[in-house]
């Protein structure tokens, strides 16, 4: 299935879309992940992005719409993909449409993931991921077993850059100025479901999957 995940920051996109991969082996595309590597990696992309991320904000469409292109044309995007970031914007979620049509594609659903700003905030500030296997952990919903390691694979958990307070709300501001519109462009094609995001992971991908089901007949 071609799925996108759309909610604000800290919604659970990205935990939802490790258990769809992990349930249905579909291919996690995860914008927010490529770009922090490119920084990490100090290449040309990560050079380009990393004061936009810093500050909160989007970087440039046409800086992100070539990336996601490129991972959409990989073999393994064949019988389907989860894009989770990605589109933030109308023009990034109509240059995905052409994309895809070309490719003789299209979307089959979009996952909208609904949580309140504070429990936001109460997310984010208290994320911690693993910098060797990406498990993402939270200090009170889902703590790791020994502080500040990974129980998965031992490596050392870190909190990323953009999680402090005074950018989180930033990253709000931006969501609801740039990319809830794509809630109304996407329930007018007939492919948004919602999905209330603030009962534990389990119980929300329990949900997650129903409708997946349900689409997949
Ligand atoms: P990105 O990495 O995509 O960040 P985001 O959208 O702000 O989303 P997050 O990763 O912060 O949250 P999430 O919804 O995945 O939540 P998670 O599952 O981790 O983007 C970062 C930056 O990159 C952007 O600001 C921008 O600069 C740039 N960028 C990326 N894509 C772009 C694009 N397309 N265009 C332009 N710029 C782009 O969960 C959060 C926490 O909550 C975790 O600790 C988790 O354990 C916990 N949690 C999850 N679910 C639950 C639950 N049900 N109950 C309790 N706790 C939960």
């Amino acid at each position: 299935m071609n799925i996108v995940l759309l909610g604000a920051p800290g919604s659970g996109k990205g935990t939802q879309a490790a258990m769809i991969s992990g349930r249905y082996g579909t291919p996690h595309i995860s914008t927010g992940d490529i770009l922090r590597q490119a920084v990490t990696d100090g290449t040309s992309l990560g050079l380009k992005a990393k004061g936009y991320m810093d500050r909160g904000e989007l970087v440039p469409d046409e800086i992100i719409i070539g990336v996601v292109e490129e991972c959409l044309r990989e073999e393994d995007c064949e019988r389907g993909f989860i894009l989770d970031g990605f589109p933030r914007t109308v023009a990034q979620a109509e240059s995905l449409e052409e994309s895809l049509k070309e490719m003789g594609g299209s979307l089959d659903v979009v996952l909208n993931i609904e949580v309140e700003d504070e429990e936001i905030i109460r997310r984010l500030t208290g994320r911690r991921i693993c910098g060797k296997c990406g498990r993402i952990f939270h200090l009170l919903f889902d703590p790791p077993r020994d502080e500040g390691v990974c129980e998965v694979c031992g490596g050392d958990l870190y909190q990323r850059a953009d999680d402090t307070e005074e950018t989180v709300r930033r990253r709000l501001e931006v969501y609801k100025e740039q990319t809830a519109p794509l809630i109304d462009f996407y329930k007018r094609k007939g492919l948004l479901r919602n999905v209330r995001g603030e009962k534990s992971a389990a119980d929300v991908f329990e949900h997650v999957q129903e409708t997946l089901e349900g689409i997949r007949g």
